[in-house]
C-alpha cells in the first residue's frame, strides 16, 4: 500500500503508539489524518492542518456511528485504542477482565463493522489492527489482556477472509513492550513509540498481513511460529471455494 494521499483514521491518538502513528503518517505525505480520542482536549499539537481532532470512545456506538459519517472519506482504518489490565486471570477482579474484552474486542470489533462500508467505497483500502505478541501465548501477569488480543487476532483473520473479495486489506501489528503508559511498570527492554510507529507503516507498504514493528516481538514470534498461516490460508481457500 502506498500511504501517499491517504485519508487515515487513528484511535487512541492522543499517546503511546497512536500518536507516533499519526506523526508518522504525516511524515509520510497522508493527505489526512483524523486524530481520534475519546477526550480531543488530551490531543496534542501536531501543528499540522492535515490532522483532524475527532471525539471518540470506542465503546460508545453511537459516536462510532457518527464517526463513521463524518469520516466517510478515510481509505485507511488504524484501530489502535487498546486497554490492559495487569492482573490474574484467577484472582484479578472481573470487571477488569471484561473491560479488556470489552474495549479491546467488541470496541474494535464495533469499529470494524460502521466503517467497512466507507472503506468498500474506495480503491485500496485497509484496517490495521493493533493487536500485541501477547496474543501468541498468554501473558499471565496480563492474562484477560493477552485473551482479548487473541481474540482480536482471530477476529482479524475472520475478517481478512471475508473481506478479500471486497477490495480491502487486513493487518495486524503484533508488537512486543513498548515504551508507553500502557508498558510502564513491565520490566523489559522496550523499543520507542516512534521507531514501531515507523516500522508499522513500513510493514504496511510492504503489504505484511501480520506486522511485527520491533525485534522483541519478532523474537518472540519466531520462537512460536509453526505455520499458522497455513491453516489461516486453507480457511482462505475454503471459503473462496464456497
Ligand atoms: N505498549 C506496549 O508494550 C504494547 C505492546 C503491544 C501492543 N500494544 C497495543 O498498542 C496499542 C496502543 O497502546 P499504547 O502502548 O500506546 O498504550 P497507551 O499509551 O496506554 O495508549 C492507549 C490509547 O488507547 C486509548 N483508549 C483506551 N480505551 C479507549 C476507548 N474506549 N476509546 C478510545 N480510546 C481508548 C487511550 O486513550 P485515553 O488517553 O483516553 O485513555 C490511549 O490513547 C494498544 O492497543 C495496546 O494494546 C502496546
Amino acid at each position: 500500500m502506498n500511504l501517499k494521499n491517504r485519508t487515515a483514521l487513528v484511535t487512541g491518538a492522543n499517546r503511546g503508539i497512536g500518536f507516533a502513528i499519526v506523526n508518522a503518517l504525516l511524515e509520510r505525505g497522508v493527505k489526512k489524518v483524523y486524530a481520534a480520542s475519546r477526550d480531543v482536549s488530551k490531543l496534542p499539537d501536531f501543528s499540522d492542518e492535515r490532522v483532524v481532532p475527532l471525539e471518540l470512545d470506542i465503546n460508545d456506538r453511537v459516536q462510532i456511528g457518527h464517526a463513521a459519517e463524518v469520516a466517510s472519506d478515510v481509505d485507511l482504518l488504524i484501530n489502535n485504542a487498546g486497554v490492559a489490565a495487569f492482573t490474574s486471570l484467577l484472582t484479578g477482579p472481573r470487571e477488569l477482565l471484561e473491560r479488556d474484552m470489552t474495549t479491546n474486542y467488541y470496541g474494535t470489533l464495533d469499529m470494524v463493522r460502521a466503517f467497512v462500508p466507507v472503506l468498500e467505497d474506495k480503491q485500496d483500502a485497509a484496517i490495521v489492527n493493533v493487536v500485541t505478541i501477547a496474543a501468541f501465548a498468554n501473558f499471565p501477569m496480563a492474562g484477560g489482556y493477552s485473551a482479548s488480543k487473541s481474540a482480536l487476532f482471530s477476529l482479524s483473520q475472520g475478517i481478512r477472509i471475508e473481506l478479500a473479495s471486497r477490495g480491502i486489506s487486513v493487518h495486524t501489528v503484533n508488537p512486543g513492550p513498548i515504551d508507553t503508559e500502557m508498558a510502564k511498570d513491565f520490566p523489559a527492554d522496550k523499543a520507542s513509540p516512534a521507531d514501531t510507529a515507523v516500522n508499522i507503516l513500513i510493514g504496511l507498504e510492504n503489504d505484511e498481513a501480520d506486522i511485527f514493528p520491533d525485534a522483541a516481538g519478532r523474537q518472540m514470534f519466531d520462537v512460536w511460529n509453526n505455520d499458522y498461516r497455513d491453516l489461516e490460508k486453507m480457511v482462505l481457500d475454503m471459503h473462496e471455494a464456497a
